[in-house]
């Protein structure tokens, strides 16, 4: 049942081109627009919403964190991402015209439950991204967009992942097509780029070697940074998240701008430094993070770049260059992603760790 892999955590990673392709599918109309309809909310509630709260646990908090730039810029509405284990014992200012979005692999999180629960109480209009057809979540919410990741199956979140950050993108688009915000160009344009999406997942896959080679070179470190700007900055997250709980290692995720505010004290010899640079289309983002290569390189840490095909500027200061396929910035995080989920992996394999099952964890977290 693992295809031939050795563990189900490479056979999802490997799958992820195909459950991007399956989230898309049958939503994009022949007419290039989108077709929700199955999400239960109507366009009318769409254009009544006035603020969006977005509540994750985990991994599908970092799709969360994605969806919040993703949504504020497309569909032009204010957004909050919470962890729910927070939101449900604060005091949140909610009202019928806000949407909340829970966001979980299972559908069975408790504290997402509770979140989602804590939300009603207060009227507002709820919705669900959710992998597992049946389970709790979609049933507590107002509306559902599934997922179409298919099982995960190993503990750690990656193909469910990726499809969040589709689904997101999806109702973000969605919303911007509903309530006519730039309609017309900038939506369309990107609905036809996301379609691209599963080839240039399934590109990276194929060239993961190098990633597995460093890897393996650094099992014996004791911690590792992460460092991302924008839609990076949750994807530094993400990266630091699967390192911790398959290779039971140090790891840290940073804005890179917060770099001067404390953490490039941490930075010494040798200490591997993972970055995510923006596309080179995003000028002042992608010049601000070579900035911080050159400071952090400037200080002996050990370099690990990735960056687009074809983006020159960050050679002379990467020890490694991991390449991506250049996509727009917004969906920049599911190709970005993919090379963090492989290093992960293999890093934890290199240490004997068994990827799918990681001590302590457990695939659902349905206690509090
Ligand atoms: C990390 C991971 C967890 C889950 C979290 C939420 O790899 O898998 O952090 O993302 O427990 O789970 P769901 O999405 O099922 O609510």
């Amino acid at each position: 049942e693992k295809g031939g892999y050795d563990y189900f955590m490479l056979k999802e990673i490997a799958e992820q081109p195909r459950a991007v392709a399956d989230t898309l599918l049958g939503r994009i109309a022949a007419d290039g627009r989108l077709v929700l309809d199955e999400m239960r909310i109507t366009d009318q509630e769409l254009r009544e919403v006035d603020k969006i709260i977005i509540v994750a646990c985990g991994t599908s908090y970092h799709a969360g964190l994605i969806a919040k730039y993703a949504l504020e810029h497309w569909a032009g509405l204010p957004c909050e991402v919470e962890l729910a284990s927070e939101f449900r014992y604060r005091d949140p200012i909610l009202s019928r015209s806000t949407l909340v979005i829970a966001i979980s692999q299972s559908g069975e999180t408790m504290d997402a439950l509770m979140a989602v629960r804590h939300a009603r109480e207060q009227h507002a209009k709820l919705l669900g991204i959710c992998n597992v057809n049946g389970s709790t979540l979609p049933r507590e919410c107002d509306g559902v967009l599934y997922t179409h990741a298919g099982p995960e199956v190993a503990v750690a979140s990656t193909k469910a992942f990726l499809t969040q950050l589709v689904a997101v993108y999806l109702i973000a688009l969605y919303i911007a097509q509903v309530r006519g915000t730039k309609w017309g160009d900038e939506v369309f344009a990107m609905i036809q780029l996301l379609a691209q999406m599963p080839e240039k997942v399934e590109k990276v896959l194929e060239t993961m070697e190098p990633v597995r080679e460093l890897a393996r070179s650094l099992a014996n470190e004791r911690s590792v940074l992460f460092l991302g700007r924008h839609v990076g900055f949750p994807v530094a997250l993400e990266g630091a998240l699967k390192l911790k709980e398959l290779a039971y290692m140090h790891a840290e995720g940073f804005a890179a701008g917060e770099l001067k505010h404390g953490p490039i004290a941490l930075i010494e010899e040798g200490l591997p430094v993972i970055v995510v640079v923006p596309p080179r289309a995003r000028a002042v983002l992608h010049d601000k993070i070579v900035s911080n290569i050159q400071e952090i390189r400037a200080r002996g840490a050990r370099t690990i770049v990735i960056a687009e095909e074809g983006d020159e500027t960050v050679e002379p200061f990467a020890d490694t260059l991991i390449r991506v396929p250049a996509v727009p910035t917004l969906f920049q995080p599911l190709v970005t992603t993919v090379p963090l989920q492989v290093f992960a992996c293999e890093l934890a394999t290199a240490k004997g760790h068994d990827v799918d099952q990681p001590r302590n964890l457990a695939k659902s977290v349905t206690v509090e």
